[in-house]
């Protein structure tokens, strides 16, 4: 238990990616606090985390509005009266051609990705402030680096998670005399359950842009989160570390 007695907020605890950071970071020895919009994935991430002999929270929140997210952040600090370490996972796409996106989708994916990430670090971030340090560890995603060519149709998304980079590396320079580091993960195509929705040839196109010509696998990706939340990771900050198999070369 590399992490042991730490408390750890994973938003998108209930998703693909999130449940396993949330189960991957509670077998290190974390209690952690999963903040998602839907209660069902939520539920069962707090119960894998349970069975894992650590301390569960589920807080039900939805991270796009300011004030909902204080409050749902608040929960936490009051009951632990801090967090060590914040994972920001939740987001997700949408595959629009430009020409045909409105305002409210541009806003929704800019909402979900990228400002969900400002609401909920600018929520934990005078937490670890007082406590003298922490560990936050950001998800972008390939389509920030690579555009889209993973999927077409992707410039909301592309862009909001290319924001996530930006903020990364501004903050860990804002925070790095704090004892806080700032990382971020941009994940290629992880094997999720949704890719088994693929067709052969859908699946057979995305491994040939694949240098490694396979998909991630998200316990690999939890356990780059687990790396950035070492003691020894204390000199590594602004990281933006490309998990995709060679796809961004
Ligand atoms: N799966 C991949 O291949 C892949 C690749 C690159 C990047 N990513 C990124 O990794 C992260 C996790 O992806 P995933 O595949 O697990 O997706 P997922 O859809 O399975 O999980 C996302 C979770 O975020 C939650 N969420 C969405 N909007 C929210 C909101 N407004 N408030 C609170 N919670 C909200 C959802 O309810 C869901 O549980 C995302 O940021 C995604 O963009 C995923």
């Amino acid at each position: 238990m590399r992490l042991a007695g730490k408390k750890a907020i994973v938003t998108g605890a209930g998703g693909a990616l999130g449940a396993t950071i949330a189960r991957t970071l509670a077998r290190e020895g974390c209690d952690v606090a999963g903040l998602d919009i839907a209660p069902d994935g939520l539920a069962a991430t707090a119960d894998a985390v349970r069975a894992l002999g650590r301390e569960a929270l589920e807080v039900k929140a939805d991270i796009t509005g300011f004030d909902a997210t204080q409050t749902a952040v608040g929960e936490v600090i009051a009951a632990w009266g801090g967090v060590d370490i914040l994972v920001n996972n939740a987001g997700g796409g949408m595959v629009r051609w430009f020409h045909e996106m409105s305002a409210e989708d541009w806003r929704r994916m800019t909402d979900v990705n990228l400002t969900s990430v400002f609401n909920v670090t600018r929520a934990v971030v005078p937490s670890m402030l007082e406590r003298g340090g922490g560990r936050i560890v950001n998800i972008s995603s390939i389509a920030a680096v690579r555009g889209g060519r993973l999927v077409r149709g992707a410039t909301a998304y592309a862009a909001a998670k290319a924001g996530v980079i930006g903020l990364t590396k501004a903050l860990a320079i804002e925070l790095a005399e704090k004892g806080i580091t700032v990382n971020c993960i941009a994940p290629g195509a992880q094997h999720t359950p949704g890719r088994d929705r693929d067709t052969p040839e859908q699946r057979e196109r995305l491994l040939a842009q694949i240098p490694t010509r396979t998909l991630g696998r998200p316990e690999d990706l939890a356990e780059s989160i687990v790396f950035f939340c070492l003691p020894s990771a204390d000199y590594l900050t602004g990281v933006i570390l490309p998990q995709d198999g060679g796809h961004s070369i």
